[in-house]
């Protein structure tokens, strides 16, 4: 039997990087796209060309870079969105355009525009952009609580204007997996002219449905599929890619359908995005949580020695997940190293070995065994040379008759800088000397730490994301000592955020719109 095929189109970076926090440097883009490109995602919507300079570079970068995926780029119902897009995504061997209206009541407020107003709109801008590009896809935005009648006279607007692709999307998360079947599939049937394009299905996960509703409008006979990497996203996120791939390649009995996604590739993708976006990956996540393939009790254990199929329902391989494997340890050498990273999916150039191979080292001589988890958060490791604020030392006084005192050593633009500062806890210092050396106005919005393996020596990951006047960035670190894994954290979200205010000043950037301004 052939099956049919699903299409992915993946919104990672622009759904998921406009959830507040998640916001990437222009390099994380582009090395982002490049493993979606390279695991087989069809369309990458890169970004939203028009809110930035940024966006606008991303995109067409991108475009320039993608071997394989179709790039498609974001526009309002607007002809200037619409041709700042097409200057993006031109570049593309497979370029798209994908514009967009909201369409319920509550969304048809917004521009002030009557239902006859917005239906002329719609078949002026599919037009303009099909009249750039041969490959347009057009979204309803809140399509799941816009009217029926309405919704598909839009729909047959939009096809008999020149869109290729109609995306359906439930934008606040509303359906449910019936009705989202039986959206698509009645829509199919209804709109004349609705068997030439391709239906699309988005969903949010604000009920947790997302996954299930996203599979049940394939059922009902969509053909493509938008999704996050994590299922990463403005409040709950979106559907999960991981998710509906695996869920289409392990139920393929039930739902015949395939995607061209190389799903080995999915566990270092998602470990990326976690890292670059600062949202981390619940433990128990579908797929691509920690425990995923935990197999903790005593029953599992026994039965998983005996037949793995008696528990698992797909092979922890077919996710990129290597089997059992062995840790380094302080013996172990360059060559050690760069094959246990390239079996993680690294290939590093000799540089850059060279530097994870001196912290490898460096974690070696203080703790026995050095798991995969720790190669990759020190692969991950954020520094970069040009970092104006680093840590040259820090030394914290702890005790229970606090309070707790941070003697640091700071090199601010190149000269050394030291002060002590005391906090409530080893933290508080820490983050009050880094304030005392480099006064700044940002806010702490989020602070978090995970340990990376088990073991009282086992390195802690911590997250710190902060915000200056509508500016947000995320920084990350790990150490064997929480404390200076925090300080290294805070600090690297500072010089992301002085990289951020640099890039926005005057002359530097435009001022960012928002997707939901008409
Ligand atoms: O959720 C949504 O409606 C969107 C549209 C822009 C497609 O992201
Ligand atoms: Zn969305």
């Amino acid at each position: 039997m052939t099956k049919d095929k699903v299409l992915i189109f993946d919104t990672t970076l622009r759904d998921g990087e406009q959830s507040p926090g998640a916001t990437m440097s222009h390099a994380e883009k582009l090395e982002i796209a490049e493993l979606l490109d390279d695991m087989g995602v069809d369309i990458i919507e890169a970004g939203f060309p028009i809110a930035s300079m940024g966006d606008f570079n991303a995109v067409s970068e991108i475009a320039k870079l993608a071997k394989r995926s179709t790039i498609c780029g974001l526009a309002r119902a607007n002809y200037k969105d619409i041709d700042r897009c097409w200057e993006a995504v031109k570049h593309a061997s497979s370029p798209r355009i994908h514009t967009f209206i909201g369409t319920s009541p509550l969304h048809r407020a917004i521009p002030n525009l009557d239902v006859d107003e917005m239906a002329q709109r719609i078949h002026d801008t599919v037009t303009h952009a099909r009249n750039l590009c041969d490959n347009v896809q057009w979204s309803p935005m809140d399509a799941t609580r816009t009217e029926w009648d309405y919704l598909c006279r839009v729909v047959e607007i939009a096809i008999k204007a020149g869109a290729t692709t109609i995306n359906i999307p439930d934008t606040v998360g509303y359906t449910a997996p019936e009705e989202s079947a039986d959206l698509i599939r009645k829509l199919i049937a209804t709109v004349p002219g609705a068997d030439e394009v391709i239906f699309a299905t988005h969903c949010h996960n604000d009920l947790g449905m997302a996954t299930a509703n996203s599979l049940a409008a394939v059922i009902g006979g969509a053909r493509q599929i938008e999704c996050t990497i994590n299922g990463l996203g403005e409040r709950a996120g979106n559907t999960a890619l991981e998710e509906v791939v695996m869920a289409l390649k392990i139920r393929g009995d039930i739902m015949p359908f395939e995607t061209g996604i190389d799903t080995r590739k999915i566990m270092n993708i998602s470990r990326r995005v976690a890292t670059v976006s600062g949202f981390a990956v619940q433990f128990n996540k579908a797929i691509v949580g920690k425990n995923a393939f935990a197999h903790e009790s005593g029953i599992h254990q026994d039965g998983m020695l005996k037949n793995a199929e008696t528990f698992e329902i797909m092979r922890p391989e077919d996710v990129g997940l290597s089997g059992t494997s062995l840790p380094l340890g302080k013996h172990s050498g360059r060559a050690a190293l760069r094959a246990k990273l390239s079996e993680l999916g690294f290939d590093l150039a000799d540089n850059q070995l060279n530097d994870v191979f001196v912290r490898f080292k460096d974690l070696a001589d203080r703790k026995k065994e050095v798991f995969d988890d720790d190669l990759m958060a020190l692969v991950y490791q954020n520094d970069s040379g040009d970092d104006r604020i680093k840590l040259t030392s820090l030394r914290v006084v702890c005790g229970t008759d606090g309070p707790q005192q941070a003697n640091m050593v700071l090199n601010i633009d190149g000269a050394d800088v030291k002060t002590s500062a005391t906090g409530d806890g080893p933290v508080d210092a820490t983050f009050n000397a880094v304030k005392a050396l480099f006064p700044h106005g940002a806010r702490l919005q989020l602070y978090q730490v995970q340990a990376v393996t088990e073991g009282t020596d086992a390195q802690a990951t911590v997250i710190v994301r902060m915000e200056e006047a509508g500016r947000i960035a995320t920084g990350q670190s790990a150490d064997t000592d929480t404390v200076v894994a925090s300080a290294k954290a805070y600090i690297n979200a500072i010089n992301r955020l002085l990289v951020r205010r640099e890039k926005s000043a005057p002359g530097h950037d435009t001022k960012g719109v928002s997707y939901k301004d008409s």
